[in-house]
């Protein structure tokens, strides 16, 4: 029988075994699906763990979302096309949920599917090598509970681990001796640690933004956020501003590229992440930077090098869950004979095509419409519900335009589920008052 090994159980991972699932729903013959997860519970970034640094096991934490985290983009675009909101909560929901409610969301579709029993939890993969007399791959992996390695034989790996988990750490000079606390985004817990605090955020990205926003929100004394490319732009509240690269510390003060300086109590490094892999060997191994068409990888999955080895989730990512869906289906059916790859020479011609077009890309808006053909070419082409893919980057530019006008306000906003086509109700709370961003705060359940 036919072995899959699938390598994470965030989302990515998720939406694999959900593939497998549904085809043997529909009564196919699917292959043995095994997948290892490092962390004790599924669900990837969005299982909150208040650890950072090393896990209960010694191994680097996965985690780097925070308390008080809310979904930066509207729900409508993410929504699963065969699990809806309505679905898993029976009735509408407002359209930026926090954290512990799309980890609920998440969890539902693969509680229902029973898929639980394909995932060894605590077991991180420590290497994964193709075998090419046997065409196999040999994935060693550690069972960190009963601290046993063991080496598996599987006809497929995919890679599903990630890539928001490793930072990449610039430094600057005089930070050695800052006088106050700094760390990565990737480190960031709570809020709360810089009430009354002088924040530099370095970076202009999602983090950047969120973070800033947060540590606003929750009571700092200021925030000063310092760009290398561009400045965010957003109008931002008092006591909140954009300065130039940060060019070097003495002390507490931060000294600008403008000449301009500030004293501050802490920096928060908001400077994104690294495509970390170490469990691949060289051949094996995707090496890029974070944006929207990777190369090297057929249709954004398959390793073009051995394309029994694919991918899930590595892109820069506007679309998220839905997308994993579309990938992990695309695979499912190659993997099961459906979908036939062309030869090596075709594969590398149509990446670069995509390639060359994402070169060319010039604003969030082009970028939406481009991940947008992305999605619908990989969903045409299984039994992945179809949905609206049009309409979902409409309500991506509309949430652009929302956030433009009111940073500290758009989650207030409210869209049409592109999957049921019901309105969202607005939530009853505006988001810079809702300090509780529990389940049941959000639900209003008592
Ligand atoms: C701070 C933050 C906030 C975000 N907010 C949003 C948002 O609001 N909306 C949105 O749509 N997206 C958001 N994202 C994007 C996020 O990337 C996706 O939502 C999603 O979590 C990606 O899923 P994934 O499965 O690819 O990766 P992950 O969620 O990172 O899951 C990867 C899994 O692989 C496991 N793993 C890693 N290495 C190994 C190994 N060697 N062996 C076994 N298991 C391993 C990890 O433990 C983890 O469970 C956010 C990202 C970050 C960092
Ligand atoms: N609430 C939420 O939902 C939420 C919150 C946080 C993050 N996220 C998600 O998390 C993911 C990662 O976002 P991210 O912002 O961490 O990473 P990112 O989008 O990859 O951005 C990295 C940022 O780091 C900056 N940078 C890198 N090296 C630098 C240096 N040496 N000096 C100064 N700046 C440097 C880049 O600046 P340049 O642009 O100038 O190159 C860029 O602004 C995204 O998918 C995002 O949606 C979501």
């Amino acid at each position: 029988m036919t072995r899959v090994a699938v390598i994470g159980a965030g989302p990515s991972g998720l939406a694999v075994l959900r593939a497998f699932q549904s085809a043997a729903k529909k009564k196919a013959k699917i292959p043995e699906v095994v997948c290892f997860e490092k962390q004790s519970d599924w669900g990837g970034l969005w299982n909150y763990t208040w650890r950072t640094g090393l896990d209960e096991h010694g191994e680097p934490v996965h985690g780097s979302m925070y308390r008080y985290l809310w979904s930066n983009g509207p729900k409508e675009c993410l929504e699963f096309a065969d699990y809806t909101f309505e679905e898993h909560f029976g009735k509408a929901i407002p359209s930026y949920p926090p954290r512990a409610v799309l980890w609920d969301y998440i969890k539902g579709r693969v509680e229902k599917a029973k898929v639980r029993k394909w995932v060894r939890f605590s077991t991180p993969v420590r290497m994964v090598e193709w075998d090419k007399k046997k065409k196999v791959f040999n994935v060693t992996v550690h069972d960190r509970v009963k601290d046993k390695m063991y080496t598996e034989q599987f006809d497929n790996v995919v890679v599903a681990s990630g890539h928001f988990s490793t930072p990449q750490v610039p430094e600057f000079p005089g930070i050695k001796t800052f006088g106050g606390r700094v760390m990565h985004a990737h480190d960031f817990r709570d809020a709360l640690e810089f009430k009354g605090k002088h924040v530099l955020i370095v970076g202009r990205s999602y983090s950047a933004e969120d973070i800033g926003s947060q540590c606003w929100k929750y009571g700092a004394a200021s925030v000063t956020a310092t760009y290398r490319s561009k400045p965010m732009g957003f109008t931002w509240p008092k006591n909140f501003e954009e300065r130039p690269l940060l060019q070097k510390l003495d002390g507490k003060i931060a000294t600008f590229k403008d000449g301009s300086t500030k004293e501050v109590d802490a920096i928060i490094l908001c400077t994104g992440y690294q495509h970390h892999f170490p469990f691949l060997p060289e051949d094996l191994r995707l090496k890029t930077a974070n944006r929207l068409w990777p190369l090297d990888l057929y249709r954004g999955v398959f390793w073009e090098g051995n394309p029994k080895l694919s991918y899930i989730g590595m892109q820069d990512q506007f679309y998220t869950f839905n997308m994993f869906d579309a990938q992990a289906w695309y695979v499912r059916d190659q993997i099961m004979g459906r979908i036939k790859l062309p030869k090596a020479d075709v594969m590398k011609k149509d990446s670069k095509a995509w390639r060359k077009r994402e070169e060319k890309l010039e604003d969030a808006e082009q970028m939406i419409w481009f991940q947008g053909d992305y999605v619908k070419q990989l969903i045409d082409a299984t039994d992945y519900p179809t949905f609206d893919i049009e309409a979902v980057n409409k309500t991506f530019m509309t949430w652009e335009h929302d956030k433009a006008a009111d940073i500290m306000g758009y989650r207030n906003k409210s869209y049409r589920s592109l999957m049921t086509g019901n309105m969202q109700p607005a939530h009853h709370t505006p988001w810079l008052e809702a300090m509780d961003d529990s389940l049941e705060a959000f639900m209003k359940v008592k």
